[in-house]
């Protein structure tokens, strides 16, 4: 049976605040086996620059897009949808509301990096115009799985970014 697919009088987008540290910790629990703390969230939403969006059914977040803004790339850090809302399309609302808020900046393009074997979030971010363009070989620390680094628009093509 096919979920059915999200539109923004379903799904709300803001910008996430410190307030949603909790609700934002809860789903990356669930959707990782090594998820980020709840630290790492709180400086990505407190850093300038940064574009840190959650997606809501009601007051309910059910899926966030965490991005940083470096000198050449926006980098999406963290994407995730709590697992009843994923096929909706709601990563993919994220995506592009992030792609069209910056698409006026044409110096950076958007890069990120993926685990080798998450064939759903790959084909994800190609529908949504990324290309592969390197490898990070062992980048993961659990399990030593190798990352493919992605990008869209202008970037440095197959020298992906070293943060
Ligand atoms: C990856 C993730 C964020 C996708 O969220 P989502 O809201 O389910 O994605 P969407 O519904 O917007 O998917 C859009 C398209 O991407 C592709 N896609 C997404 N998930 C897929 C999957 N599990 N298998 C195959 N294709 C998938 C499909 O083409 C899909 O379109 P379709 O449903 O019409 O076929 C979600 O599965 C998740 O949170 N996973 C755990 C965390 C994770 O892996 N994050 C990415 C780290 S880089």
């Amino acid at each position: 049976m096919s979920a059915e697919p999200v539109n923004e009088t379903e799904i709300g987008l803001r910008r996430l605040g410190l307030g949603d540290l909790p609700a934002v910790e809860a789903v990356e629990r669930r959707s990782y086996r090594t998820p980020w703390s709840r630290t790492m969230f709180q400086g990505e939403i407190t850093r300038p620059g940064s574009r840190c969006y959650g997606a809501f059914d009601g007051k309910t977040l059910v899926g966030y897009l965490i991005v940083s803004k470096y000198t050449d790339a926006w980098h999406i850090m963290n994407v995730a949808v709590d697992e009843p809302y994923r096929r909706r399309g709601v990563a993919r609302l994220m995506l592009e509301t992030l792609l069209r808020e910056t698409s006026e900046d044409g110096t950076r393009g958007h890069t990120l990096e993926v685990r080798v074997s998450n064939h759903g979030a790959i084909r994800l971010y190609e529908e949504l115009g990324f290309r592969p363009s390197g490898m990070r070989r062992g980048y993961y620390t659990d399990d030593r799985e190798d990352a493919l680094v992605m990008w869209r628009g202008e970037g440095p093509g197959d020298e992906p970014l070293v943060r």
